[in-house]
């Protein structure tokens, strides 16, 4: 694929990291390539970092027609730059793109923008531990005219963030509501797909746990309103009498790559783990009991974010003591090893730029 770069004349420079925090600076470039029914993928192109402009009529802005990735370019401790497991968010992204009538991409020409992109930003890079250039890979329909339909025009763009933590607790625990009445995703819907609906339709109920003082929602299925899915926008696990559960992939969760990527650390550790369904009934019970030993989210976003606190139905529970537990700590400390190149990757799961 031939990319054509255009450099900015006015580069900038990257804030004092400690001040970064999450997705709110970008960095002075950004990849866009243009799709049309019968043509393909044409017009790769690298270009300073601006405003877009779109057709008043452009699908994404009434069908919502637009999946996202998110993945992160981590600069390690002998000053290389590498991404973490970049192959598995090209692949979800064509999974989303199928369920949203959007065009796939070639894996091999995405990261290949990919690459090109994150090796002419590396500056934007961060250095410190804990921090990174975020990349958001996105695809909307471009189509300008009102008729539902799957789309003939489509936009593909990369742009990169300098970030720090997601939460503003960083690594520590956090209080999560386990929210009875909002729902995620639906088996059947959008749930499996990183596409930008889920998390509009989402924010309500995250608005409103804030409002009580909670950092976000723990969803739970949207048919019996029973099951536990997801925890805000990252995947949940519990270590329950010793066991490790986390929810089965059943259609309306999205498919982690740190959750794939915590279940093959686990597992390697010696962990005995659970991909089933998990009840609230029995989470709660657990909690009644003294059963439930840790509980985390996990995310490219936060790594892992142990959960000190869950509230529901007005009673609050506090999760082994409201501290890190061991395993939370141990993923940590892993999956942050690998990534920040402290520790040797014996998965394979870096890739150097
Ligand atoms: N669940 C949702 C809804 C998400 O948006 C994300 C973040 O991308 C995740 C889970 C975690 O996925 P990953 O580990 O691939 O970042
Ligand atoms: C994650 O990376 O865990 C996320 O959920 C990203 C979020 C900003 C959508």
């Amino acid at each position: 694929m031939e990319i054509k770069i255009t450099k900015t004349n006015t580069p900038r420079e990257m804030p004092p990291e400690e001040k970064l925090g999450f997705g709110k600076i970008f960095s002075d470039h950004m990849f866009i390539m243009d799709y049309e029914e019968g043509r393909g993928w044409y017009d790769a192109r690298i270009v300073p970092f601006g405003n877009i402009s779109l057709h008043p009529a452009s699908t994404v802005l009434h069908y919502g027609a637009e999946i996202f990735e998110g993945l992160k370019a981590y600069r390690a401790q002998d000053g290389s730059v590498r991404l973490f497991r970049p192959t598995e968010n090209i692949k979800r992204m064509n999974v989303s793109a199928d369920r949203m009538c959007l065009p796939l991409v070639d894996e091999e020409e995405m990261l290949e923008a990919l690459t090109t992109f994150v090796r002419l930003e590396q500056n934007w890079v961060p250095k410190s531990f804990g921090t990174s250039l975020y990349l958001r890979p996105f695809m909307f329909g471009n189509d300008e005219h009102l008729g539902v339909h799957g789309v003939k025009r489509a936009t593909f763009m990369i742009i990169a963030s300098p970030s720090g933590s997601y939460y503003a607790e960083g690594i520590n625990p956090v209080k999560i509501m386990i929210e009875s009445e909002d729902v995620r995703a639906v088996r059947g819907g959008t749930g499996f797909a990183k596409c930008g609906g889920n998390y509009a339709a989402s924010t309500r109920a995250g608005e409103r746990a804030a409002k009580k003082g909670y950092t976000q929602v723990l969803w739970l299925d949207g048919v019996e309103r029973k099951y536990i899915e997801e925890v805000g926008a990252m995947n949940v696990m519990f270590k329950i009498d010793g066991k490790i559960v986390t929810p089965a992939l059943t259609g309306s969760i999205l498919p982690g790559i740190t959750r794939k990527s915590c279940i093959e650390v686990l597992l390697r550790e010696g962990y005995e783990v659970e991909e089933r369904l998990l009840s609230v009934d029995e989470l709660v019970c657990a909690m009644k009991e003294g059963k439930l030993e840790e509980a985390w989210g996990c995310g490219t976003a936060a790594v892992v974010s142990p959960i000190g606190t869950l509230c529901y139905q007005d009673t609050e529970y506090t999760v082994n003591g409201g501290k890190i537990g061991e395993v939370t700590s141990k993923l940590y400390d892993i999956l942050t090893g690998i990534q920040w190149g402290k520790k040797e990757d014996t998965y394979g799961w870096v890739y150097k730029i």
